[in-house]
């Protein structure tokens, strides 16, 4: 694996695969990009109609840990309760995510190395309101008995692997959401679009993060 980390635009770190000539995030903003797709207009734009005593999210792609971190920030910060799954096939190395620059005070680099450091395949308590479970699975071969009320759809790029977005897969999202579920992501390619409809998906276009003209918000109707 042969990654290194990068300063994206905004100041925050993110990490650039040289295999697959990819970087994790936008380079205009690792922060600012996740907090735009999947805090802003996947997790609070759910919490607006939605009043339930639990938040099930399934990551594709833990990566940096940067979505899982800033999820547990805001379930600590609104007192809601979230169990949180995120798939990540290749995980990063402790040297790499001990150098990450997400945290801004002692507290939060505890919560941050938690999310990395805790046992993967089970579900643990890293947060008074924050589960965590993490697995290497991949979406194509990830198996659970639970529905989830959001998705984060944080894979690399179709142009880099196109495997991950296939209709399967995206069919595999809607089996995996709850009724009115929702899924977000940074993409916004028309085939993608197009299979989320075949897939069963009512499909939005929104402003995209960091300059980027748009984003998906994905619905289970
Ligand atoms: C865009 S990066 C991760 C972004 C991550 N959410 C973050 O904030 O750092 C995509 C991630 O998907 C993982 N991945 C690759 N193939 C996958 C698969 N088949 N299923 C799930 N995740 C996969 C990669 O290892 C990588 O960490």
């Amino acid at each position: 694996m042969a990654i290194k980390i990068i300063t994206t635009e905004d100041g925050s770190h993110s990490l650039f695969d040289e295999e697959l000539n990819e970087t994790y995030h936008s380079t205009k903003g690792a922060l600012g990009e996740s907090l735009h797709v999947f805090i802003r207009e996947g997790l609070e734009f759910f919490l607006t109609s939605n009043t339930g005593s639990k938040v099930n999210i399934l990551e594709i792609g833990l990566g940096t840990g940067l979505n899982a971190f800033l999820t547990a920030k805001v379930a600590e910060e609104k007192q809601i309760n979230v169990s949180f799954t995120s798939l990540e096939p290749y995980p990063i190395p402790r040297k790499i995510y001990q150098a990450l620059n997400y945290h801004a005070s002692e507290e939060e680099g505890n919560l941050f190395r938690r999310i990395h450091e805790d046992e993967w395949e089970k579900e643990n308590i890293i947060s008074d309101h924050f589960t965590l479970l993490k697995t290497t699975a991949k979406l194509e071969h990830f198996n659970t008995n639970k529905l989830f009320n959001l998705i984060y759809f944080d894979a690399f790029a179709p142009s880099k692997q196109a495997e991950v977005w296939s209709i399967e897969n995206l069919r595999k999202c809607h089996d995996l959401l709850d009724k009115g579920g929702i899924l977000t992501t940074y993409c916004a390619q028309g085939q993608f679009k197009r299979n989320l409809v075949e897939a069963g998906f009512e499909v939005e276009a929104l402003q995209g993060a960091m300059g980027k003209k748009e984003m998906v918000r994905a619905r289970k109707p």
